[in-house]
């Protein structure tokens, strides 16, 4: 029984995590909302997509199941766009003050 608390425990402390990831911006309660019930946003934020593979994606999430306005997945195709685009900055986490610069070889 204490593993499967356990378990409960190390999921709940997961998505508390993945939530904190996202990128502050117009559409960005909505991807919470929507995306976050199947996996979690690592998921989602992992790597940029250009706008036309947001698109793909969008369709493929309404294949698995997705429910979305019109409305909300141009929000959410626009947010992701925008914050996780390939124009996008990479980090989601600015990197802890003090630590080392990466070295570039
Ligand atoms: C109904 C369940 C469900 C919802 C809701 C959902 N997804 Fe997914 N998603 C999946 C499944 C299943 C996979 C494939 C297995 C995995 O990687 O966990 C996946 C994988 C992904 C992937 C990586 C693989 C790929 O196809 O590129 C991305 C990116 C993604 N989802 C984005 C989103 C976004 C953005 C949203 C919100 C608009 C969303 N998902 C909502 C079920 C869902």
């Amino acid at each position: 029984m204490s593993g499967l608390l356990a378990a409960v425990a190390i999921s709940a402390g997961g998505a508390a995590r993945a939530q904190g990831a996202l990128k502050p911006g117009a559409g960005q309660a909505t991807v919470q909302r929507l995306c976050a019930t199947c996996h979690t946003l690592d998921n989602v934020t992992r790597r940029p997509h250009t706008a036309d593979e947001w698109d793909a994606i969008l369709g493929r999430m309404i294949d698995k199941g997705l429910i979305a306005t019109d409305g909300q997945l141009d929000d959410v195709a626009a947010y992701l766009t925008k914050n996780y685009g390939p124009g996008a900055p990479r980090a989601v986490a600015a990197a802890p003050a003090g630590a080392p610069a990466k070295k570039t070889r």
